[in-house]
Order: structure tokens, then C-alpha cells, then sequence
């Protein structure tokens, strides 16, 4: 596996490879990857010629008082992960590559941002989409893999890849969870045994919103108000967002009709959790 630092070599290898004409799959992560980047990986070495993982903690995304700086890192295991599996490149570029002294251009896509976490974290998705797009620019894939764990950061992204007439196409795989359901993420690793213990609300409470619906429920109110139930039993869990809504924009509902999201963000111990899922009222 190819370790790349720099943008020039990585345009350099993506300008080589593409003449081959194969096609390029790419896997945007922050790294400390978990099984659910790595069944991202999977699904691009299964379904492209050529994969380039990039992990980058881009400090676009988060705000001055989020967890930039302790966000768990080890690029070393990340890589021994990589190389096992078989990955052609790992693009893993400095901050000052990417965002050097005087950086000014953002990429901002609309109205789908002003809710859930776009409401929560401003100017989150902006530097998520700025990133992409540099990403995509730099890489020039041909698919680019994401996780529906975000699933409004990747309605954002394929928003951005409409607006802007991007070729590349944007594929979307499910949830991995723990065995006992908790959603894998690398802010897990903050969770201390208690609020390990706590944080299998959000999945519990996710189960009984499907089931309510399953039933015939089509209130949102009613959904919105059992899901905080089962979460503020938790004494540590503190919510920041319980929305159910549609999944395209994202707007919360008053009945549901066909399908809609419920999506969760819920501060447990030093965590910040979100899960979601898609449920479908016929
Ligand atoms: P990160 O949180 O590292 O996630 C990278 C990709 O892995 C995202 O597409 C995310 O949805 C997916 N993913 C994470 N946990 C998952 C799980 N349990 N099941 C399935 N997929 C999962 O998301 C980001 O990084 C960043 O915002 C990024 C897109 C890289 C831009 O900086």
C-alpha cells in the first residue's frame, strides 16, 4: 500500500492510474477506523479497480469548543487495517496541506444544513462539504463510498455532487453496529463503562420508534415524545436533538406518510452520539 502525504503526489498518482482506465474508488474517513469504514473499504475494493482511502481529521468541521483535539488518532493501526485489506493508496495529508496559512474558499449547501446536526454544529457540514469537494478534486474518483450513520452528511454530499455536476457517483451502505446494536463510531472511545452501558438507548429507542410505526402510529409528536422517554432514563444521556423527518431535506414531519427518518444526537459522559433510522409507514 502506497502512503501519500502530499496533494501533488496524490494528482500525480490519480492522473497515472486513471489513464489505465479503470475505475477509482474512494473512502473519506477521519481515521481510527472501526468495522464501519472498513466495510466501506470492502464495498469499493469489491466494486472498483483502484481504492484510496484518505483519512484526515479536517478542523473545518469542528467547532472551537468540540473535540478537535483529543478526537481519537492512530495512523499506525489505521494503516496495518489498510494494508491488510488490500488498499491500493492511504492519503493521509497534513493540515497545512490541506488548509494552508490564508485558506479562504468554503463550499455551503443549503437549507438541507439548517437542521439536525447542520442546527446543532454551525458551519459542521460546511467544512464536511469543503473537504469533499477538495477531496474528490484531488482524488478525482469515480465513486466515493459513505456511511447512512451519517446519513444527513451524505444527503448533503449528494446534494453538492447534483448542484455542482460532479462525476462521481455516490455510494451508500447501512449501520454497522456493535452486537448489542450500539452504531460503531470512533467517539465510542470516550464512552466510560457506565455510559457505554447508557449510550444502548439511542439504538433501543430507534427499535421502539420502528415498532410504534410497524404498529400504525403516525403521529411524529407522539414518536419524537417516547424516543426522549426511553433516552432521559438514562441519567447521563442529555439530548441534543430527537427529529423525526424526511429523508430528503430533512424537515421534521407531523404524520408520517411512506417514509421518514428518525435521526438522534444525544451528549452521554464526554460523547457526542448521533444514530438514525429509516422506517416506512405503507
Ligand atoms: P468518519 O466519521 O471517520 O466517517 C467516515 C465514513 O464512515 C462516513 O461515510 C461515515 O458515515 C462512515 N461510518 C462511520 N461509522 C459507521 C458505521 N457504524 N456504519 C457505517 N458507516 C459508518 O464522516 C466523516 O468521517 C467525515 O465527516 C468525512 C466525510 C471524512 C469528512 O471529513
Amino acid at each position: 500500500m502506497k502512503i501519500i502525504r502530499t496533494i501533488d503526489e496524490m494528482k500525480a498518482w490519480s492522473r497515472r492510474t486513471r489513464r489505465e482506465g479503470i475505475v477509482l474508488g474512494l473512502v473519506p474517513t477521519m481515521g481510527y477506523l472501526h468495522e464501519g469504514h472498513l466495510r466501506l473499504v470492502r464495498e469499493s475494493l469489491n466494486t472498483c479497480d483502484r481504492t484510496v482511502v484518505s483519512i484526515f481529521v479536517n478542523p473545518k468541521q469542528f467547532r472551537p469548543n468540540e473535540d478537535l483535539e483529543s478526537y481519537p488518532r492512530n495512523l499506525e493501526t489505521d494503516r496495518e487495517k489498510l494494508e491488510r485489506l488490500g488498499v491500493d493508496v492511504l492519503f493521509a495529508p497534513s493540515e497545512g496541506e490541506m488548509y494552508p496559512e490564508g485558506y479562504k474558499t468554503y463550499v455551503n449547501v443549503e437549507e438541507i444544513t439548517d437542521h439536525l446536526c447542520g442546527k446543532s454544529r454551525p458551519g459542521f457540514f460546511r467544512g464536511v462539504t469543503t473537504i469533499v469537494l477538495k477531496l474528490f478534486h484531488i482524488i478525482q474518483p469515480d465513486r466515493a463510498f459513505f456511511g447512512e450513520k451519517d446519513r444527513q452528511q451524505l444527503e448533503v454530499i449528494r446534494k453538492m455532487v447534483r448542484d455542482l455536476n460532479l462525476d462521481v457517483q455516490i455510494a451508500k451502505l447501512p449501520i454497522i453496529r456493535e452486537p448489542d446494536g450500539l452504531a460503531m463510531s470512533s467517539r465510542n472511545q470516550y464512552l466510560e463503562a457506565d455510559d457505554r452501558k447508557s449510550a444502548l438507548a439511542l439504538h433501543q429507542a430507534l427499535e421502539h420508534a420502528r415498532r410504534l410505526v410497524e404498529e400504525g402510529e403516525s403521529s411524529a409528536r407522539k414518536i419524537r415524545s417516547e424516543v426522549r422517554e426511553i433516552i432521559e432514563k438514562q441519567d447521563q444521556a442529555r439530548v441534543d436533538y430527537i427529529s423525526v423527518c424526511d429523508p430528503e431535506k430533512f424537515e421534521e414531519l407531523e404524520r408520517i406518510q411512506g417514509e421518514a427518518v428518525v435521526a438522534l444526537a444525544v451528549h452521554i459522559g464526554k460523547a457526542r452520539l448521533i444514530d438514525n433510522c429509516l422506517i416506512e409507514r405503507v
